[in-house]
């Protein structure tokens, strides 16, 4: 191998299935002069043969320990927890960086190995905005839940597991029929809804059916009155995706749900945010993240008022892997192809710099 050399490590995550390259921009770096490994993994979306199609070189299964240290290995997720020393450099979520438990442990490991780590959540363009995100594929797949929680409400039943589809027509198509053919009547509203998340909501509930007069979009101009707001007693579902940065009014409360007694229409509130134990959560109705096998939790309202369920799922993209990880890899392309030039680079070169002020803290920490 002569080109540029990138390695795509397996997911050890349990249920990751989305991918950091696809075989779309595999082939685009391929076509640029990068010589990508990519190692066996039956847990991810794409198979390995549609890697191997477009002309990557298939390796074993976790295996990028062996790979030559000059050889940057690319993932999605943290890697398991272990001591080991990271002589690499990688590319990747390492939620390590804002003090998350074991932050310095993580860190520590690259300091003893004397590897890099350019975390993907820290990658920005020149204006300071994220060059990569999953947000759209959290706020399509938050309302899909959102829709079939409402479907499941209005048999009396409660939403079960939720699997990954593995496309999005498969997930658009599921919802409707579960909705009776079409989400047509159904009405719902998206806060944050000029955010990445919230166009994905928006999306969504346009693909299922519903009227545009009934997908009502509110961004800061519409809660600028500041809440609780009776509006949102009056959709079936509720979808959140604001990007909650200071203390704001509360959206909704108890008192502002019990006191529309019958008359409330709201059923579902989806939580896309998830700032579930954040000081100024806006949603204080309940106190739980819910997950794919038990997607809803009920918020206590005493007898005599209808059901409200909520969903507050932090990882929903998963659900829809196939086009979540086509968009997050392809939004990440520019910057991939500037990382054989990754010492000038700008994206690189602040990552780098935020990288080595994360390690000295973290050295700092760990007496190392
Ligand atoms: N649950 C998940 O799986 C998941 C996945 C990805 C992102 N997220 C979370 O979703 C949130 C939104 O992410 P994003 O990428 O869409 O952010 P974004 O910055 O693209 O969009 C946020 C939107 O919220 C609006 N907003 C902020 N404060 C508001 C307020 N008080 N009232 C009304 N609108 C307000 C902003 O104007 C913006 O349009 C983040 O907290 C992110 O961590 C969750």
């Amino acid at each position: 191998m002569t080109g540029h050399p990138l390695w795509l490590r397996c997911e050890k995550k349990e249920f990751e299935r989305r991918a950091a390259l696809t075989p779309t921009t595999a082939k685009q770096l391929i076509d640029a002069g990068f010589d990508i490994s990519v190692e066996r993994d039956e847990q991810r979306i794409f198979d390995d043969a549609e890697y191997e199609a477009v002309g990557c070189k298939i390796v074993e299964h976790n295996s990028w320990p062996n790979a030559p240290t000059t050889t940057p290995i690319i993932g999605l997720k943290e890697l398991p927890v272990s001591d080991d020393p990271l002589p690499h450099t990688h590319i990747q979520f390492a939620h390590c960086y804002k003090n998350q438990a074991g932050w310095s442990k993580v860190l520590s490991r690259f300091h003893r190995g004397g590897g890099s780590l350019y975390d993907l959540e820290f990658l920005n363009d020149d204006k300071g905005r994220r060059v990569a995100a999953f947000g759209f594929h959290a706020g399509f797949a938050g309302a899909a839940a959102g829709a079939l929680a409402l479907a499941a409400q209005k048999k009396g039943e409660k939403l079960g597991l939720l699997e990954p589809y593995p496309n999005e027509q498969a997930m658009v198509t599921d919802v409707k029929a579960r909705l009776g053919g079409s989400g047509k009547g159904t009405k719902a509203l998206v806060i944050g809804a000029l955010g990445r998340c919230g166009r994905g909501a928006v999306d969504l509930f346009r693909k299922i059916g519903l009227e545009e007069d009934d997908i009502v979009k509110w961004d800061m101009a519409e809660t600028a009155k500041g809440g609780p707001f009776p509006e949102i007693l009056d959709v079936d579902i509720f979808v959140n995706c604001i990007y909650l940065s200071s203390s704001i009014p509360p959206f909704l409360t108890h008192e502002s749900i019990r006191a529309a007694g019958q008359t409330r229409k709201l059923s579902v509130v989806v939580d896309v945010s998830c700032d579930t134990t954040n000081p100024y959560n806006p949603i204080p109705i309940y106190s739980i993240n819910t997950t794919f096998s038990e997607p809803t939790v009920p918020v206590e309202l005493g007898p005599e008022v209808p059901p409200l369920s909520v969903i507050s799922i932090d990882h929903l993209p998963t659900l829809l892997p196939r086009e979540a990880s086509e968009q997050f890899s392809a939004d990440l392309l520019p910057s991939l192809l500037e990382l054989p030039n990754r010492k000038q680079a700008r994206v690189w070169v602040e990552a780098e710099q935020l990288f080595q002020e994360k390690l000295a803290e973290a050295a700092k920490v760990e007496g190392l």
